[in-house]
């Protein structure tokens, strides 16, 4: 209780002002970092179901753009240790600081933690897999982010978001609708802690990759009992591995089947 006053202080002052976005973010997250795990843990639904439905081959190699303290890799379980090569990357150096921790406590050396911006860090070789977990909606040019993850894959590589959003109000067919509440509350609640969520992230990532898994829910928020703020989990493959059969843009499995995820390149 004591650690999610703090965090919950530095989220009720919001993210500082400042020119640099590298300034905003270590100055909202520093005062929290060390608690950062504990109250994210109720407040960042679906990270869990991202990581344990990203088929990684064994000897794969893996990215999380905005990757902060490196919690998330904790849900890849013993699978991490079959992958050559991890890659934290984040531009807050407090919480790259708690994964760095994390890596060396858990004893990951295939682990690696860049301190550089999303939207232009580039791996030396392009890799099987890339995920964004709550980091798209803080990435102010989030188009670049999403072209950058996609031109880091290997085609027939995996990409992966978790991520608060809103609807468009005429949203494309493969998602759902919602209130104008909705649509119009959360962007105004979360933009005060520096978080956009966009209506145009999902068709944006529906039109640049086959996608794969696609779930739309909503999850609880600490403290405000009964609210729930609407998340996304998406799942798409770069294209040009092949034949492509799905260039409409519907998912080849809805979430529900995503125990049937196909490994098809
Ligand atoms: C809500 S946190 C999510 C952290 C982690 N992915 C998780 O699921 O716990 C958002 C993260 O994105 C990082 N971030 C925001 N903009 C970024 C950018 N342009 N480049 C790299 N990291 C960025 C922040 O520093 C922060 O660590």
């Amino acid at each position: 209780m004591l650690s999610d006053l703090t965090v919950l202080s530095r989220m009720l002052r919001g993210q500082p002002r400042a020119e640099r976005l590298q300034d905003r973010l270590e100055g909202f997250y520093r005062p929290q970092a060390r608690d950062y795990d504990r109250f994210r843990e109720k407040l960042l639904h679906g990270r869990q179901e991202l990581l344990t439905s990203l088929v990684v081959p064994a000897g794969g190699t893996v990215v999380e753009l905005g990757g902060g303290t490196g919690r998330n890799l904790e849900y890849f379980g013993p699978r991490l240790a079959t992958f050559a090569d991890v890659t934290i990357v984040d531009l807050c150096p407090s919480l790259l600081t708690q994964a760095r921790a994390r890596c060396a406590r858990q004893g990951w050396e295939n682990v690696r933690c860049v301190e550089a911006d999303a939207a232009l860090f580039r791996p030396p070789q392009p890799v099987d897999c890339v995920y964004l977990s709550y980091s798209l909606s803080m990435i102010p040019d989030w188009f670049l982010a999403v072209d950058n993850a996609l031109a880091m894959l290997k085609p027939g590589g995996l990409l992966g978001v978790v991520d608060f959003y809103v609807a468009r109000r005429d949203p494309p067919p493969q998602c759902q609708p919602q209130g104008g509440l909705t649509r119009h509350f959360w962007p105004w609640w979360f933009a005060h802690d520096g978080v956009f969520p966009s209506p145009d992230h999902l068709p944006y990532l529906l039109t640049r990759t086959l996608p794969v898994a696609l779930s739309e829910c909503r999850g609880s928020v600490p403290y405000l009992p009964g609210i729930t703020a609407p998340y996304y989990r998406f799942i798409g493959r770069k294209p040009g591995a092949g034949p492509e059969v799905r260039r409409s843009g519907s998912p080849e499995v809805s979430w529900r089947g995503v125990g049937a995820l196909s490994q098809r390149p």
